[in-house]
């Protein structure tokens, strides 16, 4: 490994690498997200967010399942920072509920709301574990949707307001930040194909409600700067997609440019550049004017930030129109974008662009493991943002977990895939990409969001029924990839 206060640029060789350590202070972390873990849907004081009336209308979550009790976290958390302290994590990644400390959005603060993470982050504190914030992980106040939601502009100064606010209660004991955890999934599946709250399938919505939480990341920015010490860092969370082309065929290449647009760029342009892409912007004319962007926005998007956070689990395969032999090219539609199927497509004026099943292993997702895609996104974004540190903020799998008649859980599955994609990060590192650190996706079982429970993506795996934890293999494997700030060979 290159030293990490100042990368080389030296190319990839050795195959002893994974032998190699990390860098000194590399992070390992996990992560978790309020409503995926924390339960407690109804107490002290906080209000329903978009996922509490979503995940009660029929057919929208597997098996009616709801964020009411998950993990428990809310009342487990003690016993929770306890297990992170025996993996030995240095970090711990996890998301605020906007509606549990200022209930209706917009309104007074949630004193009991904001006592629940002030506890939180003295037990993580007192354990050694260092706390990264996210302020918002698709959990909408109600009350704000009900004003209009993304798809008002007020909500991004409201979240703003609402950044304030948490930072001024926990900044003298936070110091890394994050504003949105991939803002696409709020945008393009809350509003585009409906999948995801607000269940919403309106492809102008979708790209209005992508530039107010753009702009809700910059107003939140400044409201974190000026309430926190010098020194403290802010980010935001992308799941900036590897998008690889079915052939080199030029209708196949157009089609990884369109959706590299929609995925990638569509962020990256206004977040690092302060501006979107032409083509982006020509792409989709046929579905908005693109009005809602307003002078000055773009400067405010893209204010400065100290690290940008990369949740990654697999690529994206996609071409053009397939040509059906009589010389017309014939759209083939929607086949699988992994992120679930509503008849809705989440990438607007895409209705011609294929999306193919990544060959090879799957996860329970149905994902493709490819860990080199992470290994290019790494990289892209190397080159895209010079000298902006980058942070795994999360990557990890689902798999059909089968406890042993001993009651251990050997996911080795889960472990290799973790392995295979710390080692991508590894190789990303040697190649001089300013990674800081890693966090597993995710520390506990959880709601996975429209798949509800059926999904785990624990190291800890969870029995829903008792609220039981139980280290997975994987769990004491990344342990000991902790320990020896390596991966063991
Ligand atoms: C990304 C999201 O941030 C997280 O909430 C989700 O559970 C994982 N992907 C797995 O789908």
């Amino acid at each position: 490994m290159t030293d990490h206060a100042a990368p080389t640029d030296h190319a990839p060789t050795s195959s002893t690498r994974l032998a190699d350590r990390f860098p000194p202070g590399f992070v390992w972390g996990a992560a978790t997200a309020a409503y995926q873990i924390e339960g407690a849907a109804a107490e002290d004081g906080r209000a329903p967010s978009i996922w509490d009336t979503f995940s009660r209308v029929p057919g929208r979550v597997h098996a009616g399942d709801t964020g009411d009790v998950a993990t428990d976290h809310y009342h487990r958390y003690r016993e929770d920072v306890a297990l992170m302290a025996e993996l030995g994590l240095g970090a711990y990644r996890f998301s605020i509920a906007w509606a549990r400390v200022r209930p209706t959005g917009s309104g007074p603060a949630n004193a009991a709301g904001l006592d629940f993470y002030d506890r939180l982050v003295d037990e993580l504190l007192a354990h050694g574990v260092d706390p990264y914030a996210t302020l918002y992980h698709w959990d909408l106040p109600q009350a704000l949707q009900d004003a209009g939601g993304w798809g008002a502009r007020d909500t991004s100064a409201r979240f703003a307001d609402y950044a304030r606010l948490v930072a001024a209660r926990l900044g003298d004991r936070v110091r890394d930040w994050t504003t949105l955890n991939e803002p696409w999934c709020s945008a393009f599946l809350g509003h585009g194909s409906g999948v995801h709250a607000p269940g919403a399938t309106d492809q102008e919505l979708s790209l209005r409600a992508n530039h107010h939480l753009l702009l809700a990341h910059g107003l939140g920015v400044a409201a974190l700067r000026a309430e926190l010490p010098a020194g403290h860092r802010i980010g935001i969370t992308l799941n900036p997609a590897a998008v690889r082309p079915l052939s080199d065929r030029p209708a196949d290449l157009d089609a990884v440019r369109r959706v590299d647009g929609l995925a990638n760029r569509i962020h990256l342009g206004p977040l690092l550049r302060g501006e979107y892409p032409a083509d982006v912007l020509r792409d989709t004319a046929s579905v908005t004017d693109w009005a809602f962007v307003r002078d000055g926005d773009l400067a405010e998007i893209a204010r400065p930030i100290d690290v940008l956070g990369v949740n990654y689990y697999t690529p994206l395969l996609v071409g053009g129109a397939e040509d059906d032999g009589t010389g017309t090219a014939r759209a083939a539609g929607l086949r699988d974008d992994g992120h679930g199927a509503s008849g809705y497509s989440p990438w607007p004026a895409c209705a011609d662009v294929r999306f193919a099943q990544v060959p090879g292993e799957r996860t329970a997702m149905g994902w493709g493991v490819d860990p080199s895609g992470l290994y290019d996104v790494l990289s892209r974004l190397r080159a895209e943002a010079p000298g902006l540190p980058l942070m795994v903020t999360e990557n990890g799998a689902a798999y059909e977990d089968r406890m042993d008649p001993t009651g251990a859980i050997e996911d080795v599955e889960r472990t290799a895939y973790i392995a295979a994609h710390v080692a991508a990060v590894g190789r990303a590192v040697d190649d001089g990409v300013d990674v800081r650190g890693y966090f597993v996706w995710s520390l506990l079982d959880n709601f996975e969001w429209a798949y509800g429970y059926t999904k785990r993506f624990g190291i800890v795996h969870v029995d829903f029924a008792t609220g039981r934890r139980t280290p997975k293999r994987s769990a004491r494997w990344y342990a000991a990839v902790i320990a020896g700030n390596r991966v063991p060979e």
